[in-house]
C-alpha cells in the first residue's frame, strides 16, 4: 500500500465495525486522521490503540444534531483534506425525530455528511481528494418522500434507512457533476457482522439482524476493503468519479440515483432544508 504521509482523512464512526477498520486501515498506509464520533472516550482508546497516536486527532460529535455538526466541522484542525468518508451510520426501529425536527436516520445518514461536505469543501483537494458515502444495496428499495422526508406520516425502519442510503448515493452523484469536485463515490460494503442493527432497533429485528448477519456477513475488515481500495488509489487509478460500488466493482445504481435532474433536486432541497445551519457558508461550486 502506497505511503500517504501527508496525506489527512477526516472519517465519520471510528469506533465500531466497518469504520474502526478504515481508521486502523488508513492509519496503517500512513494517512493523518481526523475523526468524529459520539463518545470521545471510544474514540481516544482507538486512537491509542494505533501505533502512532499523534497522527490522529478526535472531536466528539452527536452527527443527530446539525448544530454540533456544524460546530465538529468548523473545529477541525486540518488546513487541507485529502479524503472525506462518511461512514458513520444508524437503522432505527422507532419515529425518534432529532432536536432539530429531523427524523433520526435522515439526520445521521444524510443531512449531517451533507452538512459536513458543504462546510468542509473549501478544504477539499479538488483535483487529487477524494469523498466516499457508504451507502447500501438498501438504495435499491429506497423512494425519496419529497414532501414528507421525515416520514411523520407514515415509519418504518428500512423505508427510512433505504431512502437515507438512497439520498447519499445521490449526493455524491450530483457532486461528481460539479466541474470542481474530488472524486466521489458511494460504497456498499457488503452484509457486514457488526452490531448496527442491534443499537437502535426493535429488540426482535436486532435479533433477526444478529442470527442473519452471523449467517451470511463478512467481517468488518472485508467490509472496509472498497473504502480502503478507494482512499489509496491514486487518482488516475480510481473508477470514475459518481460511480456506486461494491467490492471494488462500479455496479449501476438504482434509477433515480442515475436521473441528474432529480440528484440536483435533492441537493437544492437539502441545502433549504439545512439552510438554518449553512448561512454564511455558501459553497463555492
Ligand atoms: N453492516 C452492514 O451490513 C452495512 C451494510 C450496508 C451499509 N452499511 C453502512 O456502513 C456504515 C457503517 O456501519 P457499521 O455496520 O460499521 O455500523 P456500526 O458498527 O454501528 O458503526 C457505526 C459508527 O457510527 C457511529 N455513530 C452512530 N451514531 C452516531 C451519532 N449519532 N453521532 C456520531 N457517530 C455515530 C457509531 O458510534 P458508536 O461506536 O458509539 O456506536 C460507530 O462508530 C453505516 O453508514 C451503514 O449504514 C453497513
Amino acid at each position: 500500500m502506497p505511503a500517504n504521509k501527508s496525506k489527512t482523512a477526516l472519517l465519520t464512526g471510528a469506533t465500531s465495525g466497518i469504520g474502526l477498520e478504515i481508521a486502523r486501515g488508513l492509519h496503517l498506509a500512513g494517512w493523518n486522521l481526523v475523526l468524529l464520533s459520539r463518545n470521545f472516550k471510544k474514540l481516544e482508546q482507538v486512537k491509542h490503540q494505533l501505533p502512532q497516536p499523534e497522527k490522529v486527532q478526535c472531536i466528539e460529535v452527536d452527527l443527530c444534531s446539525m448544530n454540533q455538526t456544524k460546530k465538529a466541522a468548523l473545529a477541525c484542525p486540518a488546513e487541507k483534506l485529502d479524503l472525506i468518508i462518511h461512514n458513520a451510520g444508524g437503522a432505527f426501529g422507532r419515529h425518534q425525530p432529532t432536536d432539530d425536527g429531523f427524523e433520526r436516520s435522515l439526520a445521521l445518514n444524510y443531512l449531517a455528511p451533507f452538512l459536513l461536505t458543504e462546510l468542509l469543501w473549501p478544504k477539499l483537494d479538488k483535483t487529487q481528494g477524494c469523498l466516499i458515502h457508504l451507502s447500501s444495496s438498501a438504495h435499491y428499495k429506497g423512494k425519496i418522500y419529497w414532501e414528507d422526508p421525515n416520514l411523520n406520516q407514515s415509519y418504518f425502519i428500512l423505508k427510512a434507512y433505504s431512502q437515507s442510503k438512497l439520498m447519499q448515493l445521490m449526493h455524491a452523484r450530483h457532486l461528481a457533476t460539479w466541474p470542481q469536485a474530488p472524486a466521489c463515490y458511494a460504497v456498499h460494503p457488503g452484509l457486514v457482522k457488526t452490531a448496527i442493527g442491534n443499537k437502535h432497533s426493535l429488540g426482535y429485528m436486532g435479533l433477526i439482524w444478529t442470527l442473519f448477519t452471523n449467517w451470511r456477513g463478512i467481517s468488518p475488515k472485508e467490509g472496509a476493503d472498497n473504502s480502503l481500495w478507494l482512499a489509496n488509489s491514486a487518482a488516475a487509478d480510481r473508477p470514475p468519479s459518481g460511480s456506486y460500488l461494491h467490492q471494488r466493482k462500479v455496479k449501476p445504481p438504482l434509477a433515480l440515483a442515475q436521473n441528474e435532474e432529480a440528484c440536483t433536486r435533492l441537493y437544492h432541497s437539502t441545502k433549504s432544508w439545512l439552510a438554518p445551519w449553512l448561512e454564511k457558508n455558501e459553497t463555492p461550486i
